[in-house]
């Protein structure tokens, strides 16, 4: 093999092990996409108070002052499951209703939403929370069609 093209292979492989490198180093500087979800910690203090106040104007009529429910409607305190859903979850039966649990996306901000979340989950045991800060960090939001 001349030397000429022999130079010209081993610059040509010095080039593409330089681009795979690099790629790598792109890749493993990515955070994974866990991090970027801030998961909605129970309400204290003012948020509670806040939360409460929220819950027993819109909420409680079904779902009982308690969280506990009401005849058909849900409990959302730690007597049911309502923590088998991630924080995404909840946000969107909140705002967009489900089934027979109404929508209440054009009467509440998405920041009340928060805090009512916040504040049911100030019900649950410090089980069912893990369980459902677990559930939220690892299935991400479906990313809404184009
Ligand atoms: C008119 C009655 C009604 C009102 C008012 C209501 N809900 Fe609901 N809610 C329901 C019903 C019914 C379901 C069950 C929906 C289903 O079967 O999919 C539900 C389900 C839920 C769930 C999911 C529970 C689970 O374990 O899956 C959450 C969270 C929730 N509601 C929060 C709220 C919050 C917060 C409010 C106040 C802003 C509210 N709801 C007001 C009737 C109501």
């Amino acid at each position: 093999m001349p030397y000429q093209t022999l130079r010209y292979r081993l610059l040509v492989l010095v080039v593409l092990i330089s681009t795979a490198l690099a790629g790598c180093t792109r890749d493993s500087m990515q955070p994974p996409p866990t991090q970027e979800i801030a998961v909605i910690a129970p309400a204290s203090g003012a948020t509670l108070d806040e939360g409460t106040e929220l819950f027993n104007q819109y909420c409680a009529v079904c779902h009982g002052e308690d969280g506990g429910g009401r005849g058909p409607f849900p409990a959302l305190n730690s007597s049911q499951h309502a923590n088998m859903h991630p924080d995404w979850e909840l946000q969107s039966i909140v705002t967009n209703g489900q089934n027979s649990m109404p929508a209440f996306g054009a009467k509440l901000s998405p920041a009340q939403i928060t805090t009512l979340i916040a504040r049911v989950k100030a019900w649950w045991t410090a089980d069912q929370l893990a369980e459902q800060e677990k559930l939220t960090l690892e299935t991400p939001a479906p990313t809404p069609a184009p």
